[in-house]
């Protein structure tokens, strides 16, 4: 096997006396997509903060494109973007204003600067949008300019911390495109989310986290072997609930129906469910993901 892009060994992290971080090991194919899945508060920003030289580790190493992530920082960040859950885009600024002076920032020559922004507005379909300020942009819009900016440099590895939270289904599926075509690219991807389906769509690798330490780590299909299949959910007029698992097809479910209501079981409401990051938690640990309550600490994010 190549070696990885991305390595951590034994990362620790505490606050006080909240440990946050307990010993997380990771690796990152070249090339390669991982995703982070988690609840709220499972230690994924602070591993993604760590790896991106923005917080220091109490103990453990890790190593991005070959470079010590404590030690040799710069170097690190010469390889790395980081896109957050809150664009750092100007607002006051066109999203092709953003671009040139992001370019400039990095140091990129004045035809490149052009060319490369040209490019990438394309590619995320922001070209027309790119002459009008940010401030008239969509949260979609701002996340796909906000991740173009980080890609100017061609940077060896990018870090999405919880790239689609607070889109609609359809912003979050233009930011999978895009995703996608980062990757078709050849950049390395280290993603985190919350959700097992946005994990299952973008990654080849998933390395589950929970309260600052690896519970599982494997491909989309091993977790999802694991935690089960979609399955039709029967809530029956007495209260008792039933589950079928199916492929989700519509001849499938249809099946499913027309068997239940051959067995005349008294049905109050029914859905179709996919396998959340509460199934994964239930199969993985024996009880639901349980968020802790969301601290909103200014400094968290700065
Ligand atoms: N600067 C900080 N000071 C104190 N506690 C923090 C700080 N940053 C994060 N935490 C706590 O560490 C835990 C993990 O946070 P975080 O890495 O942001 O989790 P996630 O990104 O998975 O939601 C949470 O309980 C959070 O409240
Ligand atoms: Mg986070």
């Amino acid at each position: 096997m190549t070696a990885p892009v991305v390595v951590a060994r034994g990362l620790r992290k505490s606050y006080g006396d909240l440990t946050v971080l307990d010993g997380v090991d990771l690796d990152v194919a070249p090339g390669g997509v991982l995703a982070l899945l988690g609840p709220n508060g499972a230690g994924k920003t602070t591993t993604v903060r760590i790896l991106a030289t923005l917080l220091k580790p109490d103990a453990g190493t890790a190593h991005v494109a070959g470079k010590d992530v404590v030690t040799q920082a710069a170097d690190v960040r010469a390889s790395i973007s980081l896109t957050g859950q809150f664009a750092a885009v100007d607002e006051l600024l066109t999203g092709v204003e953003n671009m040139r002076l992001m370019a400039r920032l990095a140091h990129l020559g004045s035809r490149e600067v052009r060319t490369r922004s040209d490019e990438l507005l394309e590619l995320f379909d922001l070209t027309d949008a790119g002459r009008r300020v940010v401030k008239t942009y969509s949260g979609g819009m701002r996340r796909r300019l906000d991740l173009a900016v980080g890609l100017l440099g061609r940077p060896q590895v990018v870090f999405l911390d919880e790239p689609t939270t607070g889109l609609d289904p359809r912003s979050r599926n233009a930011l999978w495109d895009v995703i996608r075509d980062v990757v078709a690219e050849g950049t390395t991807v280290l993603l985190t989310t919350q959700y097992l389906e946005e994990a299952d769509q973008l990654a080849d690798r998933i390395a589950v986290i929970d309260h600052g330490r690896m519970i599982a780590d494997g491909t989309a299909t091993q977790l999802k072997r694991a935690v089960g299949s979609a399955h039709v959910q029967l809530v029956l007029r007495d209260g008792e609930t039933e589950r079928i698992a199916t492929d989700g097809t519509v001849p499938d479910v249809r099946r499913i129906l027309a068997d239940v209501e051959r067995r005349g079981v008294a049905v109050d409401t029914w859905e179709v469910r996919s396998p959340t990051l509460d199934d994964v938690f239930l199969t993985l640990t024996g009880r639901p993901a349980e968020p802790t309550e969301e601290l909103v600490l200014a400094t968290q994010e700065s």
